[in-house]
């Protein structure tokens, strides 16, 4: 079965064709990285409209590049929340008006479940249940992974995502838009012990996460030494702060994984493209007995290929009246 899958959830413009779930025949990505740097982090409209106008070009090359035209495909699937509605409604238009034309079955896919499924298609053998830490831009959920479409969040953020956190820090240090990749590469130039930032809730027994209170320690921290004139190296501060969230993102996974006795964890979503953070896991599942699955960064941030993979291994399918949902649950059922 070839299904083309459409993402546009965010500020990634992508169109891929998978075949059965884990062959990737094509994934094309256009970042608009650029197109917002200038303001600082992703502007929704301006998202939008570059949406509107690649998204036919980018479906185009996907197809070219699978080699195929839009007879051999089986399915269309399409990202339809979470993310920002006018984003998610570009996609979902593009993918109604195609399969209503083609008259091919329209799947609706979660985009969170299908940051999970990016697993799918790097390590062909994997299937649930699994323990998964899904880290991204909007969302930090330890979920349990009890079949393909069966999810239970045993743990979430009470207040901001991690991505979101490494990307206010990256702002606060002056390291500017996209946050995440600018602080992982400073982080490499700094000592993650120069400052000691707290590990929040790291002692609670509960699987949650909360990030506010590290990036207020770090802000004032930053104010302080500020008002002192001691000099800020951004490097020590980017490896510090990088090292207190890796760290009870690991730790916590690893007392999830154990608790529901998968055995494996499963890192999804843009957030999984860290390098401490890959590193660090698969050194503390190894020390720990726990098999650890990391996606290939072409597959951590956002693209099509897990879109269409989920679509896959969800097996549901939509009427035209699929609609856009901003905040959709990973809970809610494809039906
Ligand atoms: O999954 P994603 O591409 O979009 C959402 O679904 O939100 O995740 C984007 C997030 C951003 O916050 C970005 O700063 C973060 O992932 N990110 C990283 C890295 N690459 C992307 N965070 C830390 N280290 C990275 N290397
Ligand atoms: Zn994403």
């Amino acid at each position: 079965m070839k299904i083309l899958g459409i993402e546009t959830s965010c500020d990634e413009t992508s169109a891929a064709v998978v075949e059965n779930g884990r062959d990737v025949l094509s994934n094309i990505i256009r970042s608009q990285i650029d197109i917002h740097t200038r303001y600082g982090g992703v502007v929704p409209e301006i998202a939008s409209r570059n949406h509107v106008e690649d998204l036919p070009y980018i479906i185009d090359e996907a197809l070219e590049k699978a080699g195929l035209t839009l007879n051999d495909i089986d399915a269309i699937a399409v990202t339809n929340g979470p993310g920002l509605v006018g984003a998610l409604l570009i996609g979902v238009s593009q993918a109604k008006a195609m399969a209503l034309a083609l008259d091919k079955p329209l799947i609706g896919v979660n985009h969170i479940k299908g940051h999970i499924a990016a697993n799918y298609i790097e390590y062909p053998d994997l299937e649930p249940p699994f323990l998964s830490l899904i880290v991204s831009g909007g969302h930090t959920h330890l979920v349990l992974v009890k079949d393909y479409d069966e999810f239970e969040v045993l743990g979430k953020t009470l207040d901001d995502a991690a991505g979101e956190a490494f990307d206010k820090i990256a702002r606060v240090i002056g390291l500017g838009y996209p946050g995440g990749p600018k602080i992982d590469k400073a982080a490499k130039e700094g000592n993650p012990e120069a400052y000691d930032f707290p590990r929040v809730y790291l002692d609670k027994d509960s699987l949650d996460f909360s990030f506010s209170g590290l990036k207020s320690a770090v802000i004032n921290r930053l104010n302080t030494e500020r008002q002192k004139n001691i000099e800020i190296v951004p490097e020590d501060v980017a490896a510090s702060f990088q090292a207190a969230v890796v760290e009870v993102l690991v730790e916590k996974a690893i007392k999830a994984a154990k608790q529901s006795g998968t055995g494996k964890i499963v890192l999804a979503g843009g957030v999984s493209a860290n390098s401490e953070l890959r590193e660090r896991l698969k050194q503390r599942g190894e020390e720990e007995g726990l098999e650890i699955f990391v996606p290939s960064l072409e597959y951590c941030t956002d693209n099509a290929a897990m879109i269409a993979s989920m679509a896959y291994f969800q097996k549901s399918e939509d009427a035209l009246d699929l609609d856009a949902v901003p905040n959709l649950k990973i809970t809610a059922k494809s039906v």
